[in-house]
């Protein structure tokens, strides 16, 4: 719901347990007020909202208030050189050469449409919850000539508020944008809060660092061209102490797959500014008199009780609102993917044999990844040819066919944005490479970036994705993306624009998937950079599953798949079952696939080399997956161990919406002699007065344990079976039974 009061100037913004609150002062200024637990009369706060004060050495211009200075408000978009010295959310240029933003309130409506963004992910109104209201905000720089609208959107029953800017050049000028956050939030006086972000690199994807705020920028961002492994595009606050039941926690995410800068400020009044958009380095847009720029989307929760809530809020809000593929809330096929079962090592004949077994073991998807294309059979040629390597596997349609009679689905593998030099399609187009003129190149894996900037580039790689996927009937694709990006320069556009380059190129990614859902609208797209590179909220506005981590190991995934789940939902994480390959850990095989089936579930090794042991747990874990893999996808997840430290146990898990099942997993990550903690697990979110049994197909019907659903949910279950052994597992099913 969105309140409009105090003669249209004092704005709430209030969901089914929040309430976000601006408003616009005497001198125009839009003034942050409150974001927090839900009230239900924010004008009160006015009579006594106080307000620094400031020193003389706070500026602001002539006769305006004096307690009203723009370096001591919290603010709704920041302004720069113009009297506030924190972090500006937006920083243009006009052709005097003068950088001063001072965006001053003009009008405000609610809405009754949420807006789509152009060309971007925006979040969308769906059918689930229709509680969605809409307030566009906006502000004009009149000396500059530039108008600035403030969407917000308010998903009242996720809790969840979306936000974005779109930048209008009003004056008859050119002015360039430097800098246009997504949206910036100004809390007072949560400096003692703590910041969690994301770190890691390849294989080692979203591990979590939580530190005290500090005064100062403190940042995390990415001038990789994509997302990358070392930092994702979102940013939390929690109060010191906020464990996953207890205390006050507040996420920001954005939906953009480029690069990315998410801030928290401390200043000199203890106030707390954070800020979320486009990375203003290697950044900048040319606005010509009339043209807009509209900033990526981001959308923001808060719980008061704790990270659990924080993280459920985001899933129910990217499941409802975000992803819409229409395999969303769908149950996925399982699929087995070549790539560490043979690399490039492969033939017709091979694939075959995988599928063969993949159909007798019940596995329903046959995924060919790289090197079947060109004449690639190393990663040294070819990305770019999208033409069947005929020596390997002859014609794509008469593979496609083979799989397709199994009764399995057919999966392929491309990396639409790179280029060999070793390629055709290079010697044809060399100049569809991002390349500085006269400058040495950099290479990543070999292989340099096509210009996405460049449409006809984007339009020349839907030809030849959409010929192949139609032609041979393919029913997903994995969209890789290998390197970071660098050499960002675009032979097609002048000097200055130059810094338009790398948004430019996520727009054209973007652009191809558009035409690509659009021409196969069943099409499963998951997406993939090296693993988890490009693992945001933006690509999954386009595709419903990204493949989490190159790194397989079921130990290693528990951190890297404890780390997503704190920003987006399991259903959303590829998760597959590996060979052993860690020669100094026996992980079973059961526990390598429990873990996995923890997100969209596979199989990523040589199903030929599996013993007849193995062959018989894959049909077991196979059988499980369809019979509670919804409430995995789409219930309610819960972590059940402390996600910011290495536990020996570790447990998860999830609750279907209707509390009709529940799915209990414990993993043994090391044994340690007399051991300290048994390992008893609550089961949250059950339906207290119903009774629960625990499945197990092993044991006759009339053995199996009922529980009542408060036992379950407070004094919990004893996992005696995993005292003794390393990297045990088990999975507990709970049914209702009344
Ligand atoms: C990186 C991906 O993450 C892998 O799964 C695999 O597809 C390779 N690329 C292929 O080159």
């Amino acid at each position: 719901m969105i309140q409009v009061l105090c003669d249209g100037r004092l704005f709430h913004l209030q969901t089914k347990n929040t309430s976000y609150v601006f408003f616009a002062n005497p001198v125009g200024r839009l003034e942050h007020i409150y974001y927090g637990a839900r009230v239900e009369d924010p004008a009160t706060m006015l009579m006594r909202h106080g307000r620094p004060a400031p020193a003389s050495f706070c500026v602001m211009r002539k006769g305006e208030y004096s307690n009203m200075g723009p370096d001591v408000l919290p603010q709704e978009y920041a302004g720069f050189n113009s009297g506030d010295m924190r972090m500006a959310a937006l920083i243009f240029k006009t052709e005097d050469g003068a950088a001063w933003t001072d965006a001053r309130f003009v009008s405000a409506k609610v809405v009754t449409e949420k807006r789509a963004l152009h060309g971007l992910p925006s979040s969308f109104v769906g059918t689930k919850d229709t509680d969605v209201a809409n307030l566009e905000v906006t502000l004009l720089d009149e000396v500059g000539g530039v108008e600035v609208t403030l969407l917000y959107s308010v998903f009242a029953d996720n809790d969840v508020i979306s936000r974005s800017a779109i930048v209008k050049n009003v004056s008859d000028k050119i002015v360039r944008l430097e800098r246009a956050m997504s949206a910036q939030v100004d809390f007072a006086g949560k400096n003692h809060y703590e910041m969690v972000n994301f770190y890691g690199s390849w294989a080692r994807e979203r591990y979590l660092d939580r530190t005290p705020l500090r005064h100062g920028i403190q940042a995390t961002g990415s001038l990789r061209g994509a997302t990358g492994h070392v930092h994702s595009p979102a940013l939390i606050l929690c109060e010191p102490g906020a464990t996953e039941t207890m205390g006050e926690t507040f996420a920001f995410v954005l939906e953009y797959s480029g690069n990315h800068f998410e801030a928290a400020e401390v200043d000199q009044f203890d106030g707390v500014r954070v800020q979320i958009g486009i990375h203003p380095g290697l950044f900048s847009w040319k606005l010509n008199a009339g043209e807009s720029f509209e900033t990526p989307e981001m959308f923001m929760t808060r719980s008061g009780e704790g990270f659990g809530k924080m993280s459920r809020n985001l899933h129910d809000f990217m499941r409802s609102h975000l992803i819409r593929s229409p395999w969303n809330g769908k149950r996925r096929p399982i699929l087995v993917n070549n790539w560490e079962a043979t690399y490039f090592n492969f033939d017709t004949q091979k694939i075959l044999d995988i599928a063969k077994m993949g159909a007798k073991l019940n596995i329903e998807m046959l995924v060919l990844d790289d090197g079947w294309f060109g004449h690639r059979d190393d990663d040294k040629s070819s990305l770019g040819d999208w033409f069947e390597f005929k020596k390997k596997i002859g014609d794509m349609k008469d593979l496609a066919d083979g799989i397709h009679a199994l009764g399995m689905k057919f999966g392929l593998w491309f990396e639409p944005e790179m280029i060999s030099e070793d390629s055709e399609l290079y010697r044809a187009h060399p100049e569809w490479v991002l390349c500085v003129p006269n400058r040495p190149r950099c290479y990543g894996r070999t292989q340099l970036i096509l210009d996405f900037s460049r449409p006809e580039v984007v339009q020349h790689l839907y030809d030849v994705m959409a010929g192949m996927i139609g032609r041979a009937g393919i029913d997903y694709i994995k969209w890789d993306m290998n390197r970071n990006m660098s050499d960002v320069f675009s032979a097609a556009l002048p000097p200055d624009q130059q810094g338009e380059v790398a948004h430019r190129y996520i727009l054209g990614v973007y652009k191809l998937n558009e035409m690509l859902i659009e021409a196969f609208p069943n099409l499963l797209i998951e997406g993939c950079s090296g693993g988890g590179g490009r693992f945001d909220a933006g690509m999954m506005y386009y595709l419903p599953q990204i493949w989490c981590s190159d790194n397989t190991n079921a130990m290693d995934r528990l951190a890297i798949q404890a780390g997503t789940s704190l920003i987006y939902p399991v259903a959303s994480m590829g998760a597959h079952v590996n060979a052993q390959h860690d020669v100094a850990r026996f992980i079973p095989f059961e526990t390598r696939g429990n873990v996995a089936m923890a997100g969209t579930f596979g199989y990523e090794l040589d199903l030929t080399k599996l013993d007849e042991k193995e062959q018989e747990t894959a049909i077991r874990l196979n059988k499980a997956y369809h019979r509670y893999h919804d409430t995995i996808s789409e219930g309610d997840y819960y972590r059940l161990t402390d996600m910011f430290h290495e536990n020996d146990v570790e447990a998860w898990s999830c609750a279907a919406k209707d509390k009709k099942q529940a799915v209990l997993t414990v993993v043994r990550r090391t044994k340690i002699g007399n051991i300290k903690r048994v390992p008893r697990f609550t089961v949250p979110g059950l339906d207290p007065a119903k009774h629960y049994c625990l499945v197990d197909d092993a044991v006759e019907a009339a053995k199996q344990q009922v529980f009542p659903g408060d036992v379950l949910m407070n004094y919990g279950l004893w996992c005696s079976e995993l005292e003794f052994r390393d990297c045990a597992s088990k999975v507990y099913l709970f049914e209702a039974i009344d």
